[in-house]
């Protein structure tokens, strides 16, 4: 396989985590540069405890550990040993952030999970990852 770029998106959820060992798998094996980002969504309308609007030093922080917390999770169920790569944390809505992340980079190949850290299972596929198997510029392997 000739894939140079391999981007691994991830929640720090179990099924995304097994998204990325199989994309570290891949880019070891084909020599692929991989690119692990994590996105945070900026809470709509969290108005902290107590109904005070959080304030900037206080959502920064709280988005900051959310994203820390998916990344080192993921980190720390990964095999790397060989792996060239590369972490991104980004803020914003994760599948037209991870979109435009494949974009550009020139991504040869976007691995998710079929769901992720969200709770209602009303459908087979997560919102994220139906958006990212409709709209994404390159292949995407979707992983149960
Ligand atoms: N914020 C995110 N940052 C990076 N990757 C993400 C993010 N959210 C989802 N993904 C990727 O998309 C896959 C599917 O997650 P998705 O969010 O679609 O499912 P869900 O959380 O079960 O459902 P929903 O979010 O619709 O409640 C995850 O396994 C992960 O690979
Ligand atoms: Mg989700």
């Amino acid at each position: 396989m000739n894939w140079s770029t391999i981007v691994s998106a991830t929640d720090g959820s179990e099924r995304s985590i097994n998204a990325a060992k199989l994309a570290a798998d891949l880019a070891r094996s084909c020599g692929a540069k991989l690119l692990i980002i994590t996105v945070v969504r900026p809470p709509e309308g969290w108005w902290g405890i107590g109904g005070a609007p959080p304030t900037a030093t206080a959502l920064t922080k709280a988005l900051d550990e959310a994203q820390h917390e998916a990344l080192d999770a993921t980190l720390r169920a990964l095999d790397l040993e060989g792996v060239d790569y590369e972490t991104t944390e980004e803020l914003g809505d994760p599948a037209t952030t991870i979109i435009g992340f494949c974009e550009d980079n020139n991504a040869d190949l976007l691995v998710i999970g079929r769901r992720g850290a969200g709770v209602i299972e009303r459908f087979i596929l997560g919102s994220v990852a139906d958006r990212l198997v409709h709209y994404s510029p390159c292949p995407v392997l979707v992983v149960p």
